[in-house]
């Protein structure tokens, strides 16, 4: 497993801590990627999140893009729906922001060594995929083969474009998708459940990391239970309204769990325990 660091004191817990923007880069209309200057000893799995606070305007949970073992800074991509995240899209490079964290779980790929893997993403969902698939691909003597779907609305919202190509020449099998093209558009067409049986993976022994849009999240497990992939493989990471990120407020309590600190990176199996896709 990898090494996570850990919140202990009040403190640590509550306290953001200011950062400096490094770098700000727009990605579409409504998506950024910030390179924050990254604080010592910090240290985050893929799929973990930050609680990114400006002042003034409030703190949002915001997944962490980049690989601890890969990069020097801590990387977010922020999509701009709202308050807090618009007050973020105001924000220039040297700037001061606020985070909390590395909170949440995340992802335990180890579990998938020796087998083939599939990711799936939906539209800002292939940021917190982003992290674990450089990290895997960093390692991918022990994995066998490794696909991806990515789906976006149209093609001028496909993110990370200079990255999916690296990924190609890697030698990951990547298929983007597109629900409307346009004429110059060479991707797919299609929502990401059309493209999953074309995938030359094992589904019966494979494992399969998917983050999108809950509608896709579910769709997409259950076609892949029923391709014959176990749903203790079949990992996601979930989306809730999120206050305190630690377990304190209650505000992201499913039936038994937290998603912040029990998560948010869950099984089909645990999701469906614990009926997971109708928390608030
Ligand atoms: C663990 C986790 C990781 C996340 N990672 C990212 C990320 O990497 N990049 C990114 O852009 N966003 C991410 N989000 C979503 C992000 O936290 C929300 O978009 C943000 O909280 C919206 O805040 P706001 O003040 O800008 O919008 P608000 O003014 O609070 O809301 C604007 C609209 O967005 C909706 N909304 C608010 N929060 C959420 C949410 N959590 N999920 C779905 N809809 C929401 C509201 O219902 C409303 O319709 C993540 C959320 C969680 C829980
Ligand atoms: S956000 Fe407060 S308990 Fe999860």
């Amino acid at each position: 497993m990898t090494k996570t660091k850990t919140l202990k004191n009040h403190k640590e817990i509550y306290l953001p801590q200011k950062v400096k923007i490094l770098d700000v880069v727009d990605m579409t209309s409504d998506v950024k990627l910030y390179k924050l200057e990254q604080p010592k000893g910090f240290f985050y799995s893929p799929g973990q999140f930050l609680m990114a606070s400006v002042w003034g305007a409030g703190e949002v949970p915001i997944s962490i893009t980049s690989s601890s073992e890969l990069h020097d800074d801590i990387e977010l991509c922020v999509r701009k729906v709202g308050a807090v995240t618009s007050a973020l899209h105001e924000l220039k490079a040297g700037d001061y922001m606020g985070i909390r964290g590395p909170l949440g779980n995340g992802f335990h790929f180890e579990e998938a060594y020796g087998k083939d893997i599939l990711f799936v993403a939906g539209g800002i969902g292939i940021a917190p995929l982003r992290s674990l698939i450089n990290l895997v691909i960093s390692q991918k003597k022990k994995f066998g083969e490794i696909a991806l779907v990515y789906g976006s609305r149209n093609p001028s919202e496909v993110l990370f474009v200079p990255q999916l190509l690296d990924w190609k020449k890697e030698g990951i099998r990547t298929t983007i998708t597109v629900d409307v093209k346009n004429a110059e558009c060479e991707y797919c067409t299609g929502i990401v459940t059309e493209h999953l049986t074309r995938q030359k993976i094992s589904f019966k022994t494979g494992h399969s990391y998917i983050c999108g849009p809950h509608v896709m999240l579910k769709a997409v497990m259950r076609d892949l239970s029923l391709m014959g992939m176990s749903q203790d493989n079949i990992i996601t990471t979930m989306e809730a309204h999120m206050k305190c990120g630690v377990g304190k407020c209650g505000h992201c309590y499913a039936d038994g769990k937290y998603i912040c600190t029990d998560g948010p990176v869950f099984s089909y199996s645990e999701i469906k325990q614990y009926n997971l896709l109708n928390s608030p």
